[in-house]
């Protein structure tokens, strides 16, 4: 089987190319995103293979039915760049649905610390040979009170990490998950408390029409002055705007973003010869209480191996039995983890 991938990067292709050894299944990488200009490159493909900055709208979908490509493999979890109610009955939607919590966890821990313990200047200074201590004042971890909004398989690992540092949690999910409330260090709450009480606030959940823009105004309006936004989850969960307003006005301490809002056109690429066209971005990375990185929380040496695996073994599944227990569907108006295959 052949399988067009779309924005491919260096250090995807030899675990790729490795496990589709191993299943039969062979690769054209293509550097381009998928989008409604490149589709037509997967031309005789038996399928295509995507990341969470290629675009698959309704478009980009009716164009891969239209060549007779009804299988698309994300290699990654999230699934808000795939109009899936478009999707159904035309293209097969397979996903990775975990390959390393931990490395989005960890990077979450390693994004904070840095902030809080200026960690980013005090490497610029010493390469100076710059020994000053001014400005450097950090706080401790322990001891304080983290939000986390969504605690499914990352935030539980990142609550798990924020307990190891003594601290307390309040944590916010659509669907609590049984067993992690245990009255004292971790206790569930609405959103308006976690605003109220948290001093720092990190969002693990996926976009959807209730998450976008979480972190609004108003959100940050019921914050604590001196609150810390962490966001290695998806761009849109934060409205950039307001969270440039809040740091300007003081009320924002900190913010740590693996994830931007218009970040298709620009992460995970080398822009540093270009004019950055975005105001927002530009302005949020120029402050020194804000830390950018651009989408690279899942970068892990097993977390790759993880994706190319679960791809492959995803793609396999679908060829040999017709199925795939990493299918998406919008069957049921939502979108939900089918294990069918079969309903179109
Ligand atoms: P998961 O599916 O295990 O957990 C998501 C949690 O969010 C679930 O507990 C779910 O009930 C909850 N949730 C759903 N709707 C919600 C709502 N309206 N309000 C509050 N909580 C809600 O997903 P996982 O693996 O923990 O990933 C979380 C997110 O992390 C993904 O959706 C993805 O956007 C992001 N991610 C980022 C990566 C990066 O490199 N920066 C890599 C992998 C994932």
């Amino acid at each position: 089987m052949k399988i067009a991938f779309f924005d491919a990067k260096p250090y995807d292709i030899p675990a790729f190319e490795k496990y589709g050894g191993d299943y039969g299944i062979s690769f054209k990488f293509f550097e381009a995103k998928l989008n409604s200009d490149t589709a037509k490159l997967a031309k005789g493909y038996d399928g295509v293979c995507a990341f969470v900055n290629d675009t698959v709208n309704a478009e980009v979908i009716d164009k891969l039915y239209d060549m007779g490509v009804n299988v698309l493999a994300l290699r990654c979890a999230g699934f808000n760049n795939v109009d899936m109610k478009h999707a159904h009955g035309r293209l097969h939607v397979l996903r990775v649905p975990a390959y390393s919590p931990y490395a989005v966890a960890e990077h979450t821990m390693a994004l904070l610390l840095t902030s809080i313990r200026r960690i980013h200047k005090a490497y610029i200074r010493s390469r100076d040979f710059n020994f000053s201590l001014s400005g450097l004042t950090g706080f401790d971890l322990y001891g304080k009170t983290v939000g986390v909004i969504g605690t499914g398989r990352i935030g539980r690992v990142f609550i798990d990490i924020c307990r190891g540092f003594g601290m307390k949690v309040l944590a916010y999910d659509k669907f609590p998950a049984e067993g992690l409330d245990n009255g004292d260090t971790v206790r569930y709450t609405e959103l308006d408390e976690l605003f109220a009480k948290s001093d720092i606030i990190s969002l693990h959940c996926p976009l959807t029409e209730d998450t976008y823009h979480i972190i609004d105004e108003n959100a940050l309006e019921k914050c604590k002055k001196g609150i810390v936004i962490l966001n290695t989850s998806r761009g849109a969960l934060v409205d950039a705007e307001a969270l440039l307003a809040g740091i300007k006005s003081r009320k924002v301490g900190a913010a740590c973003l693996d994830v931007y809002e218009e970040e298709s056109d620009l992460f995970f690429e080398d822009n540093s010869g270009h004019i950055l066209e975005d105001d927002t971005l530009a302005r949020l990375i120029s402050m020194p209480n804000v830390i950018v990185t651009s989408h690279q929380a899942f970068l892990t040496e097993e977390a790759l191996e993880n994706i190319a695996e679960t791809t492959v073994k995803n793609l396999a599944d679908f060829f040999e039995k017709g199925q795939c227990s990493n299918e998406l569907c919008f069957r049921t108006g939502e979108t939900v983890d089918c294990k069918n295959g079969k309903c179109f």
